[in-house]
């Protein structure tokens, strides 16, 4: 089967690619290359033996998307990436993401009605549930109001497709809200590598510890957790790959309860920032030079994910440690320093 991967070059994408061709799909990459460089279908190509097809275009042009379609007729499922993520960038050019996150999913949406490609997995966050009262946070868990233009197109695709698959078009989607990737694949071949200045922790973490950029800046202690820092739920990547394979599998297979399913993705243990420093120093034996710097505006003090539905219902889980995660961020680090 033909999967449609938009977004594929970049991050979450190339890891997932991964995970589909070794599963035996017949990969379609499109991607814009706005954040990301053509360099990585060569590593995706040493890793799984097969360079996936691709094609660099905007997922907003209708006629770009047109022709993927039209080249491509054996496409019957999209796993749609490809958006614009960084919080702090939406708050400064909010149209920009705006544009980007609804049109890119619109014009998506458009192509597979036409061409009867009814299966969507769909990248949303954790970031929906903004900050809960009480936690893990399961899928039920009510969505608070936005804090940031990013936040707000995950919350408004997410009722795009909700509609979409309830207009009766024949479209079934899978929404997986992810909570924290981090960490590269284990040949250290692709991590992440952003264009511009990462934004997340563990990218930063390593470029701090890699004598790269200047000490990295812990973001507030005096959280009410253990250790004053915020907790997150951290997935290693190759996890989350494995997770949409599994929501395509289910969507293939028609035994969906209902044709929209959401599903948290993550590992249902949530780390501080602290412990994140103190786990990397100890696993690769490097020290992380930081300082404690006041809170960020928007951060939320902690979250991490019920699992049960996804484990439940995809079969899923998440395998790898949070040793592993930061293990092989090390080594993505040591193996692209020409590049960051
Ligand atoms: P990324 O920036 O590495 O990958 C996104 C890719 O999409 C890039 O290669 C970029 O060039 C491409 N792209 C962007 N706009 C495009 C367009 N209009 N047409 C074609 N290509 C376009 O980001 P990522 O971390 O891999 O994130 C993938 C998805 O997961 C995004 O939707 C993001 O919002 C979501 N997500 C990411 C995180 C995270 O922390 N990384 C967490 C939750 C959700
Ligand atoms: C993690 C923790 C920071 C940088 C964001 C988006 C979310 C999702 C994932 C896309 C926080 C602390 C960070 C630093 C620090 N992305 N930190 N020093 O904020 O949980 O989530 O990325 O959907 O939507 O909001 O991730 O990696 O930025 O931060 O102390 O230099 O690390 O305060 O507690 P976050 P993050």
């Amino acid at each position: 089967m033909t999967v449609l991967v938009t977004g594929g070059t970049g991050y979450i994408g190339s890891h997932t690619c991964i995970e589909l061709i070794g599963a035996g799909y017949e990969v379609v990459i499109m991607d814009n290359l706005s954040n990301s460089t053509a360099q990585v279908l060569d590593a995706i190509g040493q890793i799984t033996g097969k360079r996936p097809a691709f094609w660099e275009a905007d997922c907003c042009d209708a006629q770009a998307v047109e022709s993927v379609f039209a080249a491509h007729p054996d496409i019957r499922a999209v796993i749609h990436f490809a958006a614009s993520k960084s919080v702090n960038e939406s708050q400064a050019k909010p149209l920009q993401y705006y544009r980007n996150n609804l049109l890119s999913l619109i014009r998506i949406l458009e192509a597979m009605q036409r061409h009867s490609a009814h299966c969507l997995v769909f990248s949303s966050s954790c970031t929906v549930y903004g900050e809960s009262a009480s936690q893990p946070v399961n899928e039920q868990t009510p969505l608070q109001p936005p804090t940031s233009p990013y936040g707000a197109t995950k919350q408004i695709c997410e009722q795009i497709i909700a509609d979409s698959v309830k207009a009766g078009s024949g479209l079934r989607a899978s929404i997986l809200r992810y909570f924290n990737p981090i960490g590269a694949h284990a040949s250290g071949l692709i991590g992440e590598s952003p264009l511009d200045t990462p934004q997340n922790l563990v990218p930063l973490l390593c470029r701090a510890a890699a004598g790269k950029s200047g000490r990295l800046q812990v973001f507030g202690n005096d959280y009410d957790t253990p250790d004053g820092s915020c907790i997150r739920d951290y997935i290693h990547v190759s996890d989350l790959g494995q997770a949409h394979l599994a929501a395509l599998t289910r969507l293939q297979s028609g035994k969906a309860e209902s044709a929209t399913e959401i599903f948290n993705i993550g590992t249902g243990k949530g780390f501080s920032v602290l412990e994140l420093i103190r786990t990397f120093e100890a696993v690769n034996g490097v020290k992380v030079p930081y300082d404690i710097a006041s809170r960020r505006p928007g951060d939320i003090a902690r979250i991490w994910a019920d699992t049960r539905l996804a484990q439940e219902k995809l079969g899923w889980k998440a395998h790898k440690s949070i040793e592993d995660c930061l293990q092989s961020a090390w080594l993505w680090q040591t193996h692209c320093t020409q590049k960051h």
